[in-house]
C-alpha cells in the first residue's frame, strides 16, 4: 500500500507504524469488518482500517489523540479546508491579539515570533475543532506544525523536539544559552501548504466512530447492535512507566484549549503507572472492556513495552489479566522486539525510553 499522507499528520509518542496495523488488519479481518482501537493515539489503526476497506471505532482520553483521529478518518474536502483558511485569514485582526496573558509569558515569547503567536492565539480561540470537521482538520494540521526544527519552514516554533514538548523552563534556558530566536512564520501560509501536501492522497472512506472517552466506558457507549460485531481490536495501551501523554504533549493540549503549562494526571491516571501492581490492574480493566464489547471469536492484538520488566513477565502479565474479560482467551502468538533507536534519544541524550516491545495476538475462544 502506498503511504497515505495523513499518516504523518502529526507525530505521537509511542506510536506504532501503519505497517503493524496493516499487517494485522489484512490478516485477521475481511472488508467491511469493524476494527477497534481503545487507545487510539494518532489514529493509525482507524486510518489503516479505512484504507483497507474496513470500518473503525476508536477511543482515547487525550484531546490531541481525538483531534488527530477525527481529522484523519472524518476528513473534510480539500476545497473546504482551503476556503476556511482564506476566511480565517480575512477575519484575522492582529491588533486584537496583541496583549493576551500568554503573549507575556516568557516561554511563549521565546517559542514564537510575536506575529506568529498572535495568529496562533486567534486560531486557538476561533477553531471549533470538536464540532466542525473543517476546523478539526485545521487544528490537526496546526498541531503537526506547532513545534519542531527551527530550520524547517513547516514548523512554527523556535527549536523544539517534534514529538514532545519540553518543559517551559528547560526550553527557555536552552534557547537563551544558544541565542536562538523564533522564526517569523505566517501560520495561514504554512497551513495552506501543508494541506495541499497532505491532500495529495485520496480521502479515506468508510465509517469511523471516534469516542472521546476512557476505554473503561466502552461497554456503555458502543452499541454493537447498531455498529455490528467487533471482530478485531488492534491497540497499544500506555507502557509501564514510560511517558505521560498529557505532560509530554502540553503545548499541543494548550493549543486545543488546555492550560498554558504542563500538567499530569488530569487527563488520564493511566498514562504513567509507576508500579507494576497498578499497571496490571489497569490492563485488567482493559480486558474487562474488551470482554464486554468484542464479538465471539474476535481477535485482539496488543503491543506493549517496558524498560524494566522482561518480555516474559510482560507476556505473563498481559495473558494473565485476560481472565478479567470474563471469557476464554487464547494466546495465539507473540513476538518481542528490541527498540534500538528510541524516540527519546532524539531530544534527551542518555535518557532511557522503552527498551523492549511485545506484540501478542489473542483470540476469544468462547
Ligand atoms: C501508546 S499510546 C497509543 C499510540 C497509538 N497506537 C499510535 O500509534 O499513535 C496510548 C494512548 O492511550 C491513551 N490513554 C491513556 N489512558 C487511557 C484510558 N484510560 N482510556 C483510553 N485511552 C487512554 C493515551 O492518551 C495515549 O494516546
Amino acid at each position: 500500500m502506498i503511504r497515505h499522507r495523513f499518516h504523518a499528520l502529526c507525530p505521537y509518542f509511542a506510536m506504532f507504524p501503519e505497517s503493524f496495523a496493516e499487517y494485522w488488519i489484512k490478516r485477521l479481518t475481511k472488508p467491511n469488518d469493524t476494527v477497534l482501537d481503545p487507545f487510539s493515539g494518532r489514529g493509525t489503526t482507524a486510518l489503516t482500517a479505512l484504507l483497507c476497506g474496513r470500518h473503525a471505532i476508536s477511543s482515547d482520553v487525550n484531546d490531541v489523540a481525538i483531534c488527530l483521529t477525527m481529522a484523519k478518518t472524518r476528513s473534510p474536502s480539500y476545497k473546504r479546508v482551503r476556503s476556511r483558511i482564506n476566511e480565517l485569514r480575512r477575519e484575522f485582526d492582529p491588533k486584537e491579539w496583541k496583549n493576551p496573558a500568554t503573549a507575556a509569558d516568557e516561554f511563549f515569547r521565546y517559542a514564537y515570533a510575536p506575529s506568529t503567536l498572535r495568529q496562533l492565539l486567534y486560531l486557538r480561540s476561533s477553531l471549533d475543532w470538536k464540532d466542525s470537521r473543517v476546523d478539526n482538520m485545521l487544528a490537526a494540521l496546526t498541531l503537526g506544525s506547532l513545534h519542531g526544527e527551527v530550520t524547517s519552514k513547516r514548523y512554527l516554533s523556535n527549536q523544539l523536539p517534534r514529538t514532545i514538548s519540553t518543559k517551559p523552563r528547560y526550553s527557555v534556558n536552552f534557547w537563551k544559552a544558544r541565542h536562538l530566536v523564533a522564526p517569523e512564520r505566517d501560520v495561514f501560509t504554512v497551513l495552506g501548504e501543508i494541506a495541499t501536501y497532505r491532500y495529495e492522497s485520496p480521502l479515506p472512506e468508510g465509517d469511523s466512530v471516534v469516542l472521546h472517552t476512557d476505554m473503561r466506558n466502552l461497554p456503555r457507549v458502543i452499541d454493537t447492535d447498531k455498529q455490528g460485531p467487533l471482530r478485531c481490536a488492534i491497540t497499544s495501551p500506555p507502557y509501564l512507566n514510560v511517558t505521560s501523554f498529557e505532560e509530554d504533549q502540553w503545548l499541543r493540549l494548550w493549543f486545543l484549549g488546555g492550560p498554558a503549562h504542563p500538567k499530569k494526571g488530569a487527563v488520564s491516571r493511566d498514562d504513567r503507572h509507576g508500579t507494576a501492581d497498578n499497571y496490571w490492574s489497569f490492563i485488567g480493566d482493559m480486558w474487562r472492556s474488551l470482554g464486554a464489547v468484542m464479538a465471539e471469536d474476535a481477535h485482539v492484538v496488543i503491543r506493549i513495552g517496558s524498560r524494566r520488566i522482561s518480555p516474559e513477565a510482560l507476556k505473563r502479565g498481559l495473558a494473565g489479566c485476560a481472565q478479567f474479560s470474563g471469557r476464554k482467551v487464547k494466546l495465539i502468538s507473540h513476538h518481542v522486539s528490541e527498540i534500538r533507536k528510541r524516540q527519546t534519544d532524539a531530544f534527551r541524550p542518555g535518557t532511557k525510553g522503552c527498551v523492549v516491545e511485545l506484540d501478542c495476538h489473542f483470540k476469544f475462544d468462547d
